[in-house]
């Protein structure tokens, strides 16, 4: 059977087809990340921007930042994750990248940021495990960041949470999880990769599985509001996707234009052919968007992990339960990146959950919520 004929046979199902609809109508996503300085107000334990001297390369002038902006444009590049260091400290410069671009901006939530001129931007605003863990990570011991965040963000329709977990998640974090919910906002998840080896219950060297739990838990408590697929959960905690391995060789959020990924353009494996990594200077592209020679062994990244599933779409066609598994996760990240109109997403979510659950429960599919029991081997 063709693709076409395939895939509209797993249209006859109305949930499958609206999804389809959604992403369609949000159109291709040509994206790029780009570190928009260097400078943070704080320093995390175990960030990888510092942990990978990013933060080397200063800042680019103003000429330099309107030089870019229009050469991606002539690029065809029409969304930007905006990192950093802390992006919230450049009002001035997100308003020139709004006004050119769909962007994402991911913030440690320590300064609101303002609406003037960034009305229409997404909003990602970092917490990392429960209190206590964000205390001692990213607050000096002292501060509590998530009590701030939880102010300067309440009722601003333009964020989400992005929590990262390590990988034993304290039973705490579900109070987190719930503030976040009673907020008002949509909540994601992403993984500690601990570069400092920090250890015990923060280590990823003993695998995931706690955290994958903790995900597929909240899921259930909160399906309203985790913008999560449980395939992409799966996917990431296990580091494993049809028969394949997570690393360096399938990572599809490598820097097209940087010349250490030429062999790894032509190795056979599917890639963001538009994608490149720009650090503050915004000069040549790095390797990815987490470093230039970061180690991927210890790379738990939920936006890198998004593109090794989205660029696999004809891999998710053996049954509807796979394309169900692959079609769901695009629909959550187009949704929490506020490509779908807000009032459509959100009806949609619990069902999406739901139906992923029925799936996983029903023994079908091979991509689908299948994996665990040889997964965790490797991380
Ligand atoms: C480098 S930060 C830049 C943006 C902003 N300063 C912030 O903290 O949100 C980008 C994202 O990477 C996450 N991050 C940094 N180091 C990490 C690590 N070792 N493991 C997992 N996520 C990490 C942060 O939590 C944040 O969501
Ligand atoms: S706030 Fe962000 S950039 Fe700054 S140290 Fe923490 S994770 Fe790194
Ligand atoms: S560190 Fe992560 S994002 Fe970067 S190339 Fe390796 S696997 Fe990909």
């Amino acid at each position: 059977m063709s693709i076409r004929a395939t895939i509209d046979g797993y249209l006859k199902d109305p949930l499958t087809a609206r999804m389809w609809a959604a992403t369609k109508a949000a159109g291709s996503v040509r994206s790029i990340s780009v570190d928009i300085t260097h400078i943070c107000n704080l320093r995390c334990k175990g960030c990888y921007f510092f942990a990978e001297a990013l933060d080397d390369v200063g800042e680019a002038d103003d000429d330099t930042l309107a030089e870019f902006i229009q050469r991606e444009k002539s690029r065809g590049i029409n969304f930007v994750t905006v990192i950093g260091g802390e992006p919230s400290l450049r009002p001035d410069r997100l308003r020139k990248l709004a006004k050119a671009f769909r962007i994402m901006v991911v913030t440690n939530g320590l300064r609101s940021i303002p609406r003037e001129g960034l009305e229409d931007i997404t909003i990602a605003v970092s917490m990392w495990g429960d209190r206590a863990t964000d205390r001692e990570l990213r607050g000096y011991g002292k501060i509590d960041i998530f009590d701030r965040a939880l102010k300067n963000f309440a009722g601003d329709d333009r964020a989400r949470w992005y929590i990262t977990l390590p990988a034993k998640p304290p039973a705490e974090t579900v109070e987190v999880v719930d503030a976040c919910v009673a907020n008002g906002q949509l909540v994601a998840f992403n993984f500690y990769g601990d570069l400092q080896g920090l250890g015990d219950d923060l280590s990823h060297a003993g695998g995931f599985d706690p955290a994958y739990r903790f995900v597929d838990r909240m899921i259930d408590r909160h399906p309203q509001a985790i913008c999560m697929s449980r395939y992409i959960n799966e996917v990431v905690t296990s580091g494993r996707m049809l028969g394949e391995s997570w690393g360096y060789d399938v990572c599809g959020s490598v820097s097209v234009d940087a010349p250490q990924n030429a062999g790894r353009l032509r190795n056979g494996k599917s890639y963001n052919p538009f994608f490149n990594a720009y650090g503050p200077d915004l000069g040549e592209p790095r390797r990815c968007c987490v470093g230039d020679s970061r180690d991927c062994s210890t790379c738990f990244d939920v936006w890198a992990h998004l593109s090794w599933i989205g660029m696999a779409m004809e891999k998710h066609l053996a049954s509807h339960a796979d394309f169900f598994s692959w079609l769901s996760t695009m629909t959550v990240f187009y949704g929490a990146c506020g490509l779908i109109p807000a009032a459509e997403f959100t009806e949609m979510l619990p069902r999406i959950h739901a139906r992923s659950k029925a799936h996983s429960g029903d023994g079908a599919g091979s991509a689908g919520l299948q994996q665990r029991e040889y997964a965790s081997v490797g991380i």
